[in-house]
């Protein structure tokens, strides 16, 4: 008895051609409806790439950075979560403008913004974040503890303003924001509060035992105000220290100590903030730099950043430089180790410092106690 496939193929009876041909007509609609579909899809997936292609090209200088490697997106801290290794900043991103930059921030890419209450924008934040669409897990947000309410009364009090004006029941990290504490409703210097931030840190353990915080860290403390805090028997040890790291005050020191001691740093003004983006962006060694891979000066320095280990938060309202600041690659070693040295090469240089006009009777970066 011949096969059904036999059948198909073969010239026989009328009764089995009768049967065949509309099985045969059929395959063929198929290929034809699966060809069509092949084909589109192609001009489709084509379409996509040149409309990506394009858009990178409008912040992505062409050059010969696509040979350059990746730099980490995250770092894991001590508590085991990943903080990612790039963020917004947010600082002096006025109202009317923030929300814009978060939006585009995360539509670029960006999962982590660097925030404060001090900065009096963290509505304005979590409502573009709320539009965004972004889950509120997958960002990871960093809010820092103003220098009025270092009493541990009032440390949970603030916290939760800023829990609420970001729309959210826990922050991903809470900095005390510096090791200055003000009296209740003042500007003016406690000198006993800021003697001793200890008190200060219990609370926020209690932050995060009760589940509103999942790391907390510091600001702006150098190496004798980490030994004075960390001496004391800490629950929980400082998660991160955020201080200002750029080309004109790289602190090499305090980044060998906190490498050493498991302390990483978060650069901040990391283009030498507003007063002094224009003179970073210029550095000869910089541009020279930039040129030979084809980045722009301010990837050159976001990258440094980010190679030498640390968190890095540049700020910018500008959505082209919000995409721009966010494409890092590894600079060839080489290189790197021409931009460190330069860094170094000239007495550091510290862009921001509010001791004078905070009327303090000692520098915040002296060594102390
Ligand atoms: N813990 C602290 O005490 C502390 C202190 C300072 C800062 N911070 C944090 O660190 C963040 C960054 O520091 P920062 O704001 O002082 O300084 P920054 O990020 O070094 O510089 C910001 C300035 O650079 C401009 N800019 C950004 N990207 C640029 C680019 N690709 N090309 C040219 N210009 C560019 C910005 O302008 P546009 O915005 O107009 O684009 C802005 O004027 C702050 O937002 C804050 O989150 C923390």
């Amino acid at each position: 008895m011949p096969s059904y496939r036999y059948k198909l193929l073969s010239n026989g009876d009328d009764d089995e051609q009768i049967s065949t041909k509309p099985a045969v007509r059929r395959k063929k609609i198929l290929f034809g409806i699966i060809a069509v579909a092949a084909a589109m899809y192609a001009v489709f997936s084509a379409a996509r790439f040149l409309v990506r292609s394009s858009r990178l090209a409008c912040h992505k200088p062409p050059g010969l950075h696509r040979n350059l490697s990746s730099l980490p997106d995250h770092f894991t801290l001590p508590s085991g979560d990943n903080i990612p290794s790039v963020a917004l900043g947010v600082w002096q991103a006025g109202r009317g403008e923030v929300g814009n930059a978060v939006k585009t921030a995360l539509k670029t890419g960006y999962r982590h913004i660097d925030g404060a209450w001090a900065y009096g924008n963290e509505a304005e934040v979590g409502q573009a974040l709320k539009e965004s669409g972004v889950p509120r897990d997958e960002v990871w947000l960093t809010s820092k503890l103003w220098n009025n309410f270092h009493a541990p009364e009032d440390v949970e009090p603030v916290l939760d303003d800023s829990l609420n004006k970001l729309g959210t029941d826990y922050l991903d990290l809470y900095i005390i924001h510096w090791p200055i504490a003000f009296k209740k409703d003042t500007s003016q210097y406690d000198p006993e509060l800021t003697a001793d931030p200890y008190p200060t840190w219990q609370k926020l353990e209690e932050m995060v035992e009760k589940g509103k915080v999942r790391n907390i860290g510091v600001s702006n403390f150098n190496i004798p105000r980490l030994e004075n805090l960390t001496a004391n028997p800490l629950k929980i040890k400082p998660a991160v220290n955020q201080v200002e790291l750029n080309f004109w005050n790289p602190q090499p020191e305090l980044l060998k100590w906190s490498n050493d001691n498991g302390i990483p740093l978060e650069a901040y003004s990391p283009l030498g903030g507003t007063g002094y983006v224009q003179k970073s962006l210029n550095v000869p060694q910089v541009k020279a730099i930039a040129a030979e891979l084809g980045l722009t000066p301010a990837q050159v320095l976001i990258s440094w950043q980010v190679q030498r280990g640390t968190i890095v938060l540049p700020k910018s309202v500008t959505p082209s430089r919000i995409e721009e600041n966010f494409q890092i690659f590894e600079l060839p070693e080489a290189l790197f180790v021409k931009l460190e040295r330069a860094a170094q090469s000239h007495p550091p240089q510290r862009v921001g410092n509010p001791s004078k006009q905070w009327g303090l009777p000692f520098d915040i970066f002296d060594d102390y106690p």
